[in-house]
């Protein structure tokens, strides 16, 4: 296993809304991976953050993926226009979606990564049987709405069965975490098995962003462990 392969993916929802474009700059010229764009409808979560036309501005500038975090109900309705808007990534929530597999095959379609999120409640057990449809699962490391708050460590205990679960059936399966992900925790979630740390609140209001996720990305675990 190479280095430092994990991923970092700073949550756009903390960014500077009135800098919108000053902020994406500086995720370009730092050392993430990936853009994390969370949309929210108000229903599945008791928030509304932005919708397509924001997430169209920002794919405007930025210069790497967009991995979009679906927090709506029957999320169908907007696969498509998420993939025009410059999605790479679309992840829709287990709890919000009746028909998994199809909305899957649907986002591979498009050619998409296709994720599904699974809320702090919602157990690993019940992807048995989408395990091997899956590119993502991102746990929710806090309840979805809102950025800012605070980690729930039950996570570690669900990555470590998540990544149990799609051993020798999907062994490129990406475990990612949202929220409340910080230098305190981010080493540990890296050791249970996770593959994609987002960021939102600990990397925009940081006094270095830049400088703030390097020390994300730079974390290694092999060189501990050894
Ligand atoms: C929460 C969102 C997260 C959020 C994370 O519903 O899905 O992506 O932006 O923010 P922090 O890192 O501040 O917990
Ligand atoms: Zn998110």
């Amino acid at each position: 296993m190479s280095v430092n392969k994990h991923l970092i993916a700073p949550s756009v929802l903390a960014a500077d809304f009135a800098n919108l474009q000053r902020d994406v700059e500086m995720v370009n010229q730092s050392q993430a991976d990936w853009f994390h764009i969370d949309i929210m409808d108000g229903v599945f979560v008791p928030n509304i953050s932005f919708g397509f036309p924001v997430m169209n501005a920002i794919a405007k500038h930025a210069k790497k993926p967009l991995d979009v975090h679906l927090m709506i109900v029957d999320p169908d309705r907007y696969l498509q226009t998420c993939k025009d808007n410059g999605a790479e990534v679309i992840t829709v929530h287990y709890e919000a979606t009746t028909h998994l597999h199809r909305t899957l095959a649907a986002i591979k379609e498009l050619g998409c990564k296709a994720g599904v999120a699974l809320n702090p409640h919602t157990s690993v057990q019940l992807l048995k049987d989408v395990i091997q449809d899956l590119d993502l699962v991102c746990l929710m490391s806090v309840n979805p709405g809102f950025g800012g708050q605070k980690f729930i460590p039950q996570t570690y205990n669900k990555i470590k069965e998540l990544r149990q679960l799609a051993a020798g059936v999907n062994d490129n399966l990406l475990i990612e975490i949202d929220g409340g992900v910080t230098t305190a925790n981010a080493a540990q979630l890296l050791e249970a098995g996770a593959d994609v740390l987002v960021a939102g609140s600990f990397v925009f209001t940081a006094t270095d962003p830049i400088e703030t996720v390097r020390t994300l990305k730079d974390i290694d675990i092999n060189s501990k462990q050894a």
